[in-house]
């Protein structure tokens, strides 16, 4: 078999991106290259889905980081409807934007969407009684059967899975349990368990907990940058995943918030 060979991803979700956002994106991306093959980002890319936040961010992503970006929308970038334009200003800035699609960057298969809520375990919600319920519930089902087929297309030894919402309740603890339901659904977990994973990464859950794992025991990691800064308030807010070409177990060689273990 060939060398061992290293790959380090370096991941963050919501980054909530303003008008007046440039300078702070600047300070995150700067340190993004210098530790990272690979950046890996997990939803609410803008704060209000406006195209001129978009814009702020393609320009940023463009002048700092050379290395490939791999994305999935958060329901932020959903909230003005110009989700599509959202998505294509991020395209054209050379980010692979995932809505139920499958990529291999660098030897790695990445399958991606953003999720959605709905609950979890015993308080999944179910399509009964009204119309809008029923709705809402499909809306979720239709993004776990996304994700499932995204999943299906990737034939490489990592296979890394990006949501914005949570799909266990484990690494949303931390927020308030009145909001457990808006932050992801374990109908987003019941794919996952089909596939053998190196690691999922979701954002949404600013209050959440760094780190979970779903029934087939692959690692979960919550990367809202709020949670990271609220962590490692010393470090620049991105984790950073090792992984391993000769890791036949497909599991990450080890997990860093930049340089400090953790
Ligand atoms: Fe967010
Ligand atoms: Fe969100």
């Amino acid at each position: 078999m060939g060398q061992e060979k290293e790959l380090q991803l370096a991941a963050v979700g919501d980054l909530h991106c303003v008008k007046n956002s440039q300078g702070a994106l600047q300070k995150l991306f700067a340190e993004v290259p210098r530790q990272a093959d690979i950046l890996v980002l997990c939803g609410d890319l803008t704060d209000n889905g406006l195209p001129e936040e978009a814009h702020i961010l393609a320009k940023e992503l463009k002048s700092a980081i050379k290395i490939p970006v791999v994305a999935v929308l958060g329901n932020h970038d959903y909230q003005s409807g110009k989700q599509r334009e959202v998505e294509e200003i991020l395209s054209e800035a050379g980010v692979a934007v995932l809505n139920g699609d499958a990529r291999e960057v660098q030897g790695i298969g990445f399958a991606g969407v953003k999720g959605f809520p709905g609950g979890y375990g015993r308080g999944t919600l179910a399509p009964w009684g009204e119309d809008l319920i029923k709705k809402f519930v499909h809306e979720a089902i239709d993004e776990a059967l996304k994700l499932e087929s995204a999943l299906a297309k990737l034939r490489t030894v990592h296979r890394i899975a990006v949501l914005h919402y949570s799909p266990i309740r484990a690494t949303i603890e931390g927020e308030p349990l009145e909001v457990y339901p808006f932050m992801g659904t374990s109908r987003l977990e019941e794919p996952l368990n089909r596939f053998p994973l190196t690691a999922v990464f979701h954002g949404h859950a600013h209050h959440g907990t760094l780190e979970g794992r779903i029934a087939n025991d692959v690692p979960v990691y919550n990367v809202s940058l709020p949670l990271l800064r609220e962590k490692f308030p010393e470090k620049p807010p991105f984790r950073i995943l090792t992984i391993g070409s000769s890791n036949h177990l497909q599991r990450p060689l080890k997990v860093m918030v930049n340089s400090q273990r953790n």
